[in-house]
């Protein structure tokens, strides 16, 4: 078989270690691999390049994507469908294996549904793709913001400062929530619970009052309601740039008003999206990469690979696009249990 793959959306650590466990499965049983360059521009445009065995042996621990990435819709329009349709066919590719979060995916499913022979793999820092338990890029993007709170940690305790880091996510809190979780924050602001900003400054007064200073971590997509300042841009998939809103600014601001403590924000942005991936990503990329080729060469097209449990297994890419995976009670009501 020629297998054919791509990375849409959202670069973020593990997407070489993907690519790589395809291609090394693919070449396993004598299968040959080609590499669409920016995800699903490449297949709309006919950019592709071979992907051999020797190239992607060392990049397993490389951050970013060697294939590149956009955030391309060839859906958007008919005759982009209709092009990406001409070009596999022309490509000669039996099996594409797309690489992506909910957009990406989204268009995989539109592309089985007329009939192409696709297999997806989930990916996103986010962690917000449903029909898996876990995406690789999360634990990477979490290990840096983690790293970033302890870092502000000691800039805030020596000037007894409040100080409020602003992370990614979109509209599904899982990357605040572990980085709150995992470094003992004050306060942890999700978009899965309304805004509470008379809970907010007695976390700031009480955290300040008992050691003299207090760390903050707020998800990008949080609602603060009515203030200055304009709505973020917007993507090819409509999706607004959260990060332009600038939620850890304005936090500050109404922080410092309110209690008098001095207050700053930090926004780590793509900062989360890059560098080497850690163990898990690793691991899990690497398995939903091999997982991929094996649905495909079982003929199981229309599916995705996804972490379930312990094991890797196939689903409809129905199961898997069209609803953000959010926080759930549980893990909300893990997080507050530290409020006391
Ligand atoms: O979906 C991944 C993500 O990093 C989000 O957390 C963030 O809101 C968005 O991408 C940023 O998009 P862009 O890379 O287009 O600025």
């Amino acid at each position: 078989m020629k297998f054919g793959i791509l990375t849409g959306g959202g670069d973020c650590p593990g997407l070489n270690a993907a690519i790589r466990a395809v291609v090394l499965r693919a070449a396993r049983g004598g299968h040959t691999a080609v590499g669409y360059l920016d995800g699903w521009k490449g297949v709309r445009d006919g950019l592709s390049r071979p992907l051999t065995s020797e190239e992607v042996r060392p990049i397993l621990q490389r951050g970013g994507t060697i294939l590149g990435s956009s955030r391309t819709n060839p859906f958007a329009r008919e005759a982009d469908a209709t092009r990406v349709a001409e070009r596999l066919r022309a490509d000669q590719i039996d099996a594409l294996i797309a690489i992506g979060g909910d957009d990406t995916l989204s268009a995989a499913r539109e592309l089985a549904r007329r009939g192409g022979h696709v297999v997806g793999v989930p990916k996103t820092m986010d962690n917000d793709v449903a029909g898996t338990d876990w995406t690789f890029g999360f634990h990477s993007a979490v290990d840096v913001a983690v790293d970033a709170v302890e870092r502000l940690r000691d800039t805030a305790a020596s000037h007894h400062r409040a100080i409020v880091l602003e992370v990614m996510g979109r509209h599904a809190g899982w990357v605040a929530l572990a980085t709150g979780l995992a470094s003992g924050a004050d306060a942890t602001l999700l978009p899965e619970e309304p805004y509470d900003e008379a809970w907010l400054m007695e976390r700031v007064r009480s955290a300040t009052q008992a050691r003299g200073y207090a760390l903050l971590v707020a998800s990008e997509g949080i609602d603060l309601g009515p203030r200055r300042g304009s709505a973020g841009g917007k993507d090819e998939f409509g999706h607004e740039l959260l990060g332009e809103r600038e939620v850890g600014a304005e936090l500050a601001r109404r922080i410092e008003q309110a209690t008098g403590v001095e207050t700053r924000s930090a926004q780590i942005g793509h900062i989360q999206r890059g560098g080497s991936p850690e163990l898990f990503d690793r691991i899990l990329a690497t398995r939903l990469g091999a997982g991929a080729v094996d649905l495909a060469l079982a003929g199981r097209f229309g599916e995705v690979a996804v972490l379930n449990g312990a094991d890797v297994v196939g689903v409809p890419l129905d199961q898997a696009v069209g609803t953000t995976k959010v926080v759930t009670p549980d893990w909300l009501d893990l997080l507050h249990t530290f409020d006391a």
